[in-house]
């Protein structure tokens, strides 16, 4: 079998056939994904109906998975390198991540070790909607203007695991833990990244809450200016979802969004989370 790699959109993403995730898939393979994710930056894999073991044992082969950032609370209850996205009661509770990843971000930013990659396996999804969308962070940072990137080029940013406006609405306990978890960190606005050498925004609405050292009307206004500047339509790809899809994206050089659908569907995903090169500092606020 060889694998075949197709582009999606001009902003970013290319579909992978020709490999079986079922089956333990050779180095040289596995090479070529790599290959292919660091150009292409999400990858959808179509028809990939693995169990946890097979989707844990696919994205150990690109990094060390971080069980840790996203807080206990979340894990699948028995394969804890997996978080559990979805709609379904847990416990009998209303589950924590039903509204995960409403507002744009790139996972575990508010980390010391923010994530590489993401593989976000489908498991059961409504008739219509939940779909989720990337944005290319690569072409969001060279669409600025030179004064711009010059500006920028030094900046450093708060990332906060309980801005987003779904944490905030999280039981006060679960926010605690999760703030225990992962103190602020500041992460550069612009990072290169580590592997393709490429400059890309690195700040995100649901994560990043002021530019250090800045006015909060300073950083406001630069941050507003980012958050929409970095989502225009050229740069983005639209994922709608097919059971057993397997999308796995680059968290270095793209952010995401889960769009809003209608909840009393069911939409149940398993995701595995790589942890990343060291970045960033802890922030202390003053
Ligand atoms: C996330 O990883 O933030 C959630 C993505 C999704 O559920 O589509």
């Amino acid at each position: 079998m060889s694998l075949q790699v197709k582009r999606l959109a001009h902003g970013l993403g290319a579909e992978v056939t020709g490999i079986d995730l079922n089956e333990d898939v050779p180095a040289p393979t596995i090479a070529d994904v790599r290959k292919a994710w660091l150009q292409h930056q999400v990858l959808v894999f179509p028809g990939q109906d693995v169990a946890p073991e097979r989707h844990i044992a696919f994205s150990r082969q690109f990094g060390e998975i971080d069980p840790v950032s996203f807080g206990p609370r979340f894990r699948h209850p028995d394969h804890p390198e997996i978080m559990l996205i979805s709609n379904k009661p847990q416990k009998g509770q209303p589950s924590q991540t039903r509204n995960q990843g409403r507002q744009w971000h790139s996972d575990t930013s508010f980390s010391l070790r923010p994530a590489t990659g993401s593989l976000l396996h489908c498991l059961e999804l409504p008739d219509v909607g939940g779909d989720t969308m990337f944005t290319n962070m690569y072409m969001a940072y060279d669409a600025l203007s030179e004064v711009m990137k010059k500006m920028l080029e030094d900046l450093w940013a708060v990332h906060d695991s309980t801005n987003t406006k779904d944490a905030r609405k999280r039981d006060p306990e679960v926010l605690a833990e999760l703030r225990k978890i992962n103190p602020l960190v500041a992460q550069p606005v612009v990072r290169t990244h580590p592997e393709t050498g490429r400059k890309a925004l690195y700040v995100s609405e649901g994560q990043t809450t002021h530019i250090v050292g800045m006015t909060d009307e300073e950083s406001a206004a630069i941050l507003g200016f980012l958050f929409e500047h970095a989502v225009q339509p050229e740069f983005i790809y639209r994922h709608r979802w097919s059971q057993h899809d397997i999308v796995m994206w680059d968290n270095r050089c793209a952010m995401h969004l889960a769009v809003r659908y209608d909840m009393t569907k069911t939409r149940h995903m398993h995701r595995t989370t790589l942890k990343g090169e060291p970045s960033g500092y802890l922030y202390q606020p003053q």
